[in-house]
């Protein structure tokens, strides 16, 4: 298994419209994530992570600056489906069932069919007994399980999951935050993560990012290093609770507004 390649942020920005209705949701960044890792992204509503993931996805171009995922582009990356993505809105082909959903995602990627390690995705995201049926018929948080189901198919080396568990009752994400990790750190992924729990970035990332108000600025940049696999003893440790705390404070301490940091 060669490890997934590091991401080069470069100056990078992006302003959405023009003046004076521009909107500058990225502030100039430099950033290295490092391949094979978890980096997770926190921080307060429209400060401007999804943009700042879309961007790495190739799905936003940059006003400014470079990005690179080793030697190449996001955009080349997400040609040969070298990433994956579970938004906030799971995004299924409406006319195509679960299992057909989940044997897409592996076919884009170009990976052989295997029924068998589709029905394992599935089981894992906890659709067992709904393979048949249609986004339609499913809840929101059954459709955004699916589609992480469909991202994990592919067996990206970049997985981008933003807000992935928003719509998820606490069980399966419970369930999801343990049985996720293991496929992940199996194949030498990268996972860039945008989550509002605290917790689970904590239990999910080796590095957390901590982003100010609009425009996106690294607030925190801080280290985890609990002890993989982060189970239920790592998660009773007062190191864990620690590392909470410093995310906390971390968002605690951020401007309320981007008027206020301005002053
Ligand atoms: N396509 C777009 N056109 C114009 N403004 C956008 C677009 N996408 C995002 N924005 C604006 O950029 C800012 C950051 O948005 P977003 O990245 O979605 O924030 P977050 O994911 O942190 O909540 C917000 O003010 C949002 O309204
Ligand atoms: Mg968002």
């Amino acid at each position: 298994m060669t490890r997934s390649p590091d991401i080069r942020l470069h100056g990078v920005s992006k302003i959405f419209g023009s003046s004076p209705s521009a909107v500058e949701a990225v502030a100039p960044l430099d950033i290295v994530l490092q391949g094979g890792a978890v980096t997770a992204f926190v921080g307060p509503s429209g400060c401007g992570k999804s943009t700042l993931l879309r961007l790495i996805a190739g799905l936003e171009v940059p006003t400014s600056g470079s990005i690179a995922i080793g030697a190449e582009s996001p955009d080349d990356v997400r040609r040969r489906a070298g990433l994956a993505i579970a938004f906030q809105d799971a995004a299924l082909l409406p006319w195509r069932t679960v299992e057909r959903n989940v044997a897409l995602g592996r076919k884009l990627s170009r990976r052989s069919r295997d029924a068998g390690a589709d029905a394992d995705l599935i089981r894992l995201v906890g659709l067992s007994g709904f393979e048949r049926r249609r986004p339609a018929e499913l809840s929101g948080g059954m459709r955004q399980r699916a589609a992480i189901a469909r991202a994990l198919a592919g067996g990206p080396e970049l997985l981008l999951l933003d807000e992935p568990f928003g719509a998820v009752d606490e069980l399966t994400r419970e369930r999801l935050n343990l049985e996720l990790a293991p496929l992940w750190e199996a194949r030498g992924a990268t996972v860039l993560l945008v989550t509002h729990s605290v917790a689970e970035a904590v239990r999910l990332a080796d590095r957390i990012l901590v982003m100010s108000p609009r425009p996106a600025r690294i607030a925190a940049d801080i280290d985890v290093t609990l002890p993989h696999p982060r189970d239920a003893g790592v998660l009773r440790s007062p190191a864990y609770r620690e590392a909470c705390e410093v995310v906390s404070a971390a968002l605690r301490d951020l401007p309320l507004t981007e008027d206020l940091a301005a002053e």
